[in-house]
């Protein structure tokens, strides 16, 4: 073996099994430097106008919290969970990442940290991170998903994203909801083309199954459209994505994992690289039971 591939090893051997030591002692570090007690425990702190901040890192959560029995699917370094609090500041930010977007374009309709905390609050199983489990940033999320139940099936008529899920806190959520909703779903790009989308989705078509739900529906966006807009308007590149005459990074992508592509959805949500347009995406519940016990 040359001396370059015996690094490599050593380096990847460090990286996966004495990182979380490496991790703890910063973490111990850098609470004593900053005279917090106990470095693993969240902390309170008050703003100058009275607004009440939860404090805490998400590398000590991860090495205190983490347990291999909430994991729902493990791939390669990544494993897919059901999103915890301690994710929240890394599932915005995988959102920014995704769509391009900086800090300062954020707000608005994107979702906040607030916004993910009450998605748990309301529907914690239709809450998805992909984590990284090994290396440095183990413990943070590199794709998310987010998911609500309705009972307005994907027949009626095709509303815009916001009006969909109520609010960014998700307020159109139905508990007893038979139909599941996707919200939103991202991927950081350095983490792309790994099967960490294909897994997020696995979850998913599970909670549906397991939930007793008719199916699940969502309209991907056609996030491909930006290198099209020259050649075509965006409901003919639609049209032509669902026809498989042209491939869309989200829209046949989501295709490929089983979806059927129904129409296309003009002015459905604030988003210049796809036209403002989707794709309206269902997948029926081969296993539904009419009457059955819905979760
Ligand atoms: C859409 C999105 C979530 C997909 O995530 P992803 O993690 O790249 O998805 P996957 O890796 O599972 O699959 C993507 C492609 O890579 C391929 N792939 C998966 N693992 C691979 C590997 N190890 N090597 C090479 N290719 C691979 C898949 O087969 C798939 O291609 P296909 O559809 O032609 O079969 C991601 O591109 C994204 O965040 N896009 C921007 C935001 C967005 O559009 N969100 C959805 C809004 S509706």
């Amino acid at each position: 073996m040359s001396k370059r591939e015996t690094d490599k090893s050593a380096l990847k051997k460090a990286l996966d099994s004495d990182w979380p030591q490496i991790q703890k002692h910063l973490i111990e570090k850098a609470a004593e430097e900053a005279g917090q007690d106990n470095p693993h425990e969240p902390y309170w702190t008050t703003d100058e106008d009275g607004t009440r901040v939860l404090n805490f890192s998400p590398d000590s959560w991860w090495l205190k919290h983490f347990d291999e029995r909430v994991v729902l699917l493990d791939l390669p370094g990544v494993a897919v969970m059901n999103t915890q609090h301690w994710h929240v500041g890394a599932a915005v930010s995988t959102i920014h990442d995704a769509y391009n977007m900086g800090r300062a374009e954020s707000g608005g309709e994107c979702f906040a940290e607030d916004d993910i905390l009450a998605h748990i609050e309301r529907f914690a199983r239709g809450q998805f991170v992909a984590i990284r489990t090994s290396g440095p940033g183990a413990g943070h999320a590199v794709g998310m998903a987010t998911t609500m139940r309705t009972t307005r099936p994907p027949t009626a008529p095709i509303l815009p994203w916001i009006e969909a899920i109520g609010d960014l806190r998700l307020a159109a959520h139905e508990p007893s909801g038979d139909w599941l909703y996707g919200a939103e779903m991202a991927v950081r790009h350095m983490y792309r083309r790994k099967g960490i989308g294909t897994g997020l989705y696995r979850v998913r078509f599970d909670l549906v199954r397991s939930l007793n739900l008719r199916g699940w529906y969502a309209v991907g966006m056609l996030m491909g459209y930006k290198d099209h807009a020259d050649a075509m308007d965006v409901v003919e590149y639609g049209e032509r994505v669902i026809a498989g005459e042209i491939k869309d990074p989200t829209v046949t992508m989501q295709m490929n994992r089983g979806f059927r592509a129904v129409s296309v959805a003009t002015a459905y949500d604030d988003e210049p690289q796809a036209g403002d347009a989707g794709v309206l995406i269902v997948w029926e519940n081969p296993d539904y039971v009419e009457g059955g016990d819905t979760g």
